[in-house]
């Protein structure tokens, strides 16, 4: 992967990395001082635990170049608060909340220079992983870590842009195992990895919607959301799941444009029957209009197949906030540079 300077258009997602990177060692638990760096090749023990126990996680968040050229990041706070909360759940060193915030501010303060116009942004990329050269590991926690920050100029997600979404409905497997859906561990994604290509490859859809046992959950990479010109409706937060930012984002901005918020159980049997629009919520995602579903009998539709106003309406909204074009009531905006 190269690095490289302003883009002028908007490169594949997650393609580029921006030059500079922060760095922090853990030692026995606790955190040294961070480092600014370029970004380059890192250098691990083949005995590293990470390369043999899986002990990996990261975050994912943007800093937006607004229409009047501020840049500001959207929500750290909380994926600071999730990225501690996965460490915890994979006995890696914790973050304190000051170090991570100071590492993720300096990585886009360093990197102004890449970040691209709207709707392109620098996509942060905080990640944890144990480095203690152990390999009769596998039972204790990894007491010596790296975090690294990186970042990456940014376009969509999904390529298509604005097109809606296709999603297969898979209903045995679940994406990962209960007590760690709400982790940001790369080892659950691995677990959803194989469902997830044999889907593309053989249904040419966009993504998996796991329901495992006829209960809505997330797809591999974003929130579900169903939604029409009354309410939005989506799985109530618990362990199986990751604990979306723009989920919560998405739902706070429907409920100030007059929605009502359902969060509960999501039956299958519902979403089959649906008559109205689906999204998918996430960093990465924004809020991209899910068109149709693939599933056991055939193909449900959702709405025209196309993207729907409601979708519009909620993603211009959040956008628009993102961008500073509108008012930050919620606090969400944290300038930089
Ligand atoms: C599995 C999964 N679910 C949901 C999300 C959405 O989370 P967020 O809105 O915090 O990016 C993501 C990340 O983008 C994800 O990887």
């Amino acid at each position: 992967m190269a690095t490289q300077t302003a883009p002028t258009s908007a490169p594949p997602f997650g393609t580029v990395a921006a030059p500079t990177m922060v760095v922090a060692d853990v030692a026995d638990g606790r955190y040294d001082d961070l480092r600014v760096v370029p970004t380059r090749e890192l250098t691990l023990h083949p005995f590293a635990h990470v390369l043999h126990y899986g002990s990996a996680c990261f975050e994912g968040l943007k800093a937006h170049r607004g229409t009047d050229g501020v840049v500001r990041l959207f929500r750290h706070d909380r994926h600071v608060a999730r990225m501690q909360r996965t460490a915890e759940l994979l006995l890696l060193p914790v973050p304190p909340a000051t170090l991570l915030t100071e590492a993720i501010e300096r990585v886009v303060a360093e990197n102004l220079d890449v970040i691209p116009a709207p709707p392109g942004a620098l996509y942060v990329r905080p990640m944890l992983f144990g480095t203690e050269p152990n390999i009769g590991a596998a039972a204790a926690p990894s007491r010596e870590a790296q975090l690294v920050v990186v970042a990456s100029p940014v376009g969509d997600y999904f390529a298509g842009g604005g097109r809606a979404l296709s999603l297969l409905l898979e209903t045995v497997l679940p994406r990962t195992t209960p007590q760690f859906g709400e982790a940001k561990a790369g080892a659950n994604y691995v677990m959803a990895l194989g469902v997830t290509h044999r889907a593309k490859a053989e249904h040419a859809v966009d993504q998996v919607l796991f329901a495992p046992g006829g209960l809505v959950q997330e797809t591999g990479a974003a929130n579900f959301l169903l939604l029409d010109d009354d309410r939005v409706v989506t799985p109530a937060l618990d362990s199986s799941f990751l604990h979306g930012v723009t989920r919560d984002a998405v739902l706070t901005l429907a409920r100030d444009l007059g929605y009502r918020v359902e969060e509960r159980d999501v039956p299958v049997e519902e979403l089959l029957a649906w008559d109205g629009e689906a999204a998918l919520a996430g960093t990465a995602a924004v809020l991209a209009a899910v068109g149709s579903l693939v599933h056991g009998d055939g193909r449900t539709t959702f709405g025209d197949g196309e993207v729907g106003p409601n979708t519009t309406r909620l993603r211009d909204a959040l956008v628009a906030v993102q961008r500073g074009e509108a008012p930050d009531a919620h606090g969400w905006l944290a300038p930089v540079g």
